[in-house]
């Protein structure tokens, strides 16, 4: 599919107003995203487990406009609370999506959005924030257009989070999502993400992921920053190739479930990502001392115990700490006796893969 298979069919309904409301996951890369083109297109494929506890839920209240709108005219509230601050980065959204969602200026939206993880916890809500955004608007269009296959309204949700935040694209559906062209997976496309399509080894069910808040503060330099420093990176192309290499080897892993080859790829690509960070010009750490604290006792506990935990990071200090769900009792009592320790509060989320998204009744937060 390309870019013109989502620009909208005729609307043939008229509907003056309505509530729409969805509470979608974040991710947690395997095979990182970082380095961008133009209109959001990644540098390389990436993979990511769909999370389930870390979630952003969103309720749309619509309402026609007597005339269609120059701009856009929406009202923010976040936790209950009306947010001037976060009105651009949506103003933003709706002028990149406008040409494939034109009821955009037509319609006055009350959008409220609330977070189940601690606000300035340093947990990325841009994926879980964009994709439920994404899909109470394509909920919208859904009832415009009068009849939508599932499968075409969860692309179009996923092409449109991307165009918000690129690794939102993942956020859609799970356990396990793909986005970007890759030779090897069949339907795999830089517009958006899809369900990993091939067979999955059960040591891979109900993966574990414990995050911790290793730092809550506000991100030095945000992804945007970042992605953008990949242009001129003198490792960038070997990078950008890497990442394809690692897709391949992490394909097989799934298959054959070898959790000892998933730990080599997934530790890599976590540090490579730093890498990335540490020689780009300008360059940039985002780890803390606790952040090589903690990985380093990760090191130590496999080595000691044959344990399968391994780590990895976002663009940020803290850890996602992973592990099958055969080792949770181990690897939660090693959590919270020698890693906890390194938390800002003590303070962790529980969390594993899951489905996606979930569509809710209106009336949410
Ligand atoms: C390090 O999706 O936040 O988490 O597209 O600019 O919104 P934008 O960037 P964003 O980048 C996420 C980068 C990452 C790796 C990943 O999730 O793949």
């Amino acid at each position: 599919m390309t870019e013109i298979d989502f620009l909208p069919t005729p609307y043939l309904q008229t509907v003056e107003t309505g509530t729409v409301s969805y509470k979608s996951p974040s991710n947690i890369a395997l095979v990182k995203y970082w380095g961008k083109k133009e209109n959001q297109i990644p540098q390389n494929p990436s993979i990511s487990f769909t999370l389930d506890a870390c979630a952003t839920t969103t309720q749309v209240s619509f309402k026609k406009l007597e005339h269609k709108g120059v701009g856009f005219s929406f009202d923010l509230w976040f936790e209950g609370q009306q947010k001037e601050d976060f009105k651009p980065k949506i103003n933003t959204f709706f002028s990149r999506i406008e040409q494939y969602l034109p009821f955009l200026k037509e319609y006055h939206f009350k959008i409220e959005t609330s977070n189940s993880f601690p606000h300035s916890s340093g947990i990325a809500s841009s994926a879980s924030g964009m994709s439920a955004l994404a899909l109470c608007l394509m909920d919208i269009e859904k009832k415009l257009v009068g009849h939508m296959s599932a499968a075409f309204f969860i692309k179009k949700a996923s092409f449109l989070a991307r165009l918000g935040s690129g690794s939102a694209c993942r956020s859609i559906e799970g356990t396990i999502v793909q986005w970007g062209a890759h030779k090897n997976t069949q339907g795999s496309s830089d517009l958006y993400g899809i369900k990993y399509p091939y067979e999955v080894h059960a040591n891979f069910n109900n993966f574990q992921d414990t995050i911790l808040l290793v730092d809550k503060g506000q991100k030095q330099v945000s992804s945007t920053v970042g992605h953008n420093l990949m242009h001129d990176h003198p490792y960038a192309s070997e990078r950008f190739k890497q990442a394809h290499d690692n897709l391949d080897k992490l394909m097989a892993v799934f298959k054959t479930g070898d959790l000892v080859e998933f730990i080599k790829i997934v530790e890599s690509e976590a540090l490579t990502l730093h890498a990335m960070m540490m020689t780009s010009l300008p360059y940039f750490i985002l780890m803390k001392p606790n952040t090589l604290e903690i990985i380093n006792k990760i090191w130590a506990f496999r080595e000691q115990t044959g344990s399968h935990v391994c780590f990895t990071l976002d663009a940020g200090a803290n850890v996602h700490v992973l592990y099958p769900e055969n080792e949770k009792q181990k690897v939660y009592q090693f959590i919270k006796d020698e890693l906890l320790v390194y938390c800002e509060n003590q303070q962790y989320i529980c969390d594993q893969i899951a489905l996606g998204a979930k569509q809710l009744a209106g009336n949410h937060p």
